[in-house]
């Protein structure tokens, strides 16, 4: 088992759903394994604060179903400073934590990639995000729960805006990926999804008003990606002064959509990922993500893992154009 003895687990970034499933995986595996565990409270503050506790098999007992993540989280500044990773240092060293499972996005990975290049400490990442912009993986933890919260909630959408012909622009989470509106936007058949992929291609609004809300369609909904200037704000502004006529509202979902039980989904990828990452640790692996691919595990290192440029299947965008007429 190599000379580690303890490993330290952490969340880190926006909670996600099955996070805590991640927790109790890591957690478990690890007391299987003959590991000590110790659990650090709010992400990476937490490791420079010396918010550190001894887990046992009991602090992640009746877990599994809750959002959210027991151990807190928050996007720590101080550990961008080299200052602030001197600081969690010291603690890694004063608790022997030989290994860190980071439980985060994309963010979240490159702290723990700076921080096992920096200092003795073998850095594994969880992909834990509602966005799934991480590279590698085929979905993140949370992405599937969000995904179906987004469409549960364009479900009610539907009711009223048919019940007034009206169009409705819905903003969903999603930073600066496409996934969580695209998907959600063909799971929930919406008329139209504005997604970043697509925001210098095209004038997306000006497309689908012109080829068409169909005639027979007197409600349409429109799934818009977050984004500072061009939310769904920006674009019922539009409509209301370039196409009068139409009686337009917006829903923006917000962090409703980061709540609530994990779907079996990620269960299953959470519980799935954190024993492969205690695998990992065993075999003597550093600075790399578990992702699952293909449905395999894959080890992808964190410097690929945090790429931007995670592939978006534009086929996604056929599907939505062909089956919203
Ligand atoms: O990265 C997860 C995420 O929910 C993004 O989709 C969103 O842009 C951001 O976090 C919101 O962050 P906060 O909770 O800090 O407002």
């Amino acid at each position: 088992m190599n000379n580690i003895t303890t490993i330290g687990v952490l969340t880190s970034g926006g909670d996600a759903p099955g996070m805590n499933a991640a927790i109790r995986a890591v957690t478990r595996a690890g007391i299987c394994n003959g590991f000590k565990i110790k659990g650090i409270y709010k992400g990476f503050d937490g490791l420079i604060n010396d918010e550190i506790k001894d887990f046992t098999t009991e602090n992640v007992s009746g877990i599994i179903m809750s959002g959210g993540t027991i151990l807190k989280t928050a996007r720590s500044l101080e550990f961008m400073t080299p200052e602030g990773r001197k600081k969690a240092y010291e603690n890694v060293k004063k608790h022997e934590i030989g290994a860190l499972i980071v439980i985060g996005g994309n963010g979240s990975l490159r702290g723990a990639m700076e921080f096992g290049k920096e200092y003795d400490v073998r850095c594994i990442g969880l992909p834990g995000t509602i966005d799934n912009d991480l590279y590698g993986t085929d979905s993140t933890i949370g992405y599937d729960t969000t995904l179906n919260t987004i469409v549960e909630c364009v479900d009610r959408i539907r009711d009223t805006a048919q019940s007034h012909e009206r169009i409705f622009f819905v903003e969903v989470m999603g930073r600066d990926a496409g996934f969580l509106a695209q998907n959600s936007a063909i799971a929930s058949g919406a008329e139209a999804a504005i997604i970043p992929e697509d925001r210098t291609d095209v004038d997306q609004l000006g497309h689908f008003m012109e080829r068409g809300i169909r005639k027979s369609k007197r409600s349409c909904i429109v799934i818009v990606s977050e984004s500072p200037k061009c939310g769904a704000l920006y674009y019922a502004d539009r409509v209301r002064k370039e196409f009068p006529g139409y009686d337009v509202r917006v829903t923006i979902l917000g962090h409703l959509q980061r709540g609530g039980r994990p779907s079996a989904h990620d269960r299953i990828l959470a519980s799935r990922t954190g024993v492969s990452a205690v695998e990992a640790i065993i075999q003597g692996q550093r600075n790399i993500m578990i992702g699952v691919k293909n449905n395999e595990i894959d080890y992808i290192p964190l410097v690929e893992a945090i790429r931007s440029d995670k592939p978006f299947d534009r086929k996604l965008i056929k599907v939505l154009d062909e089956l919203s007429i």
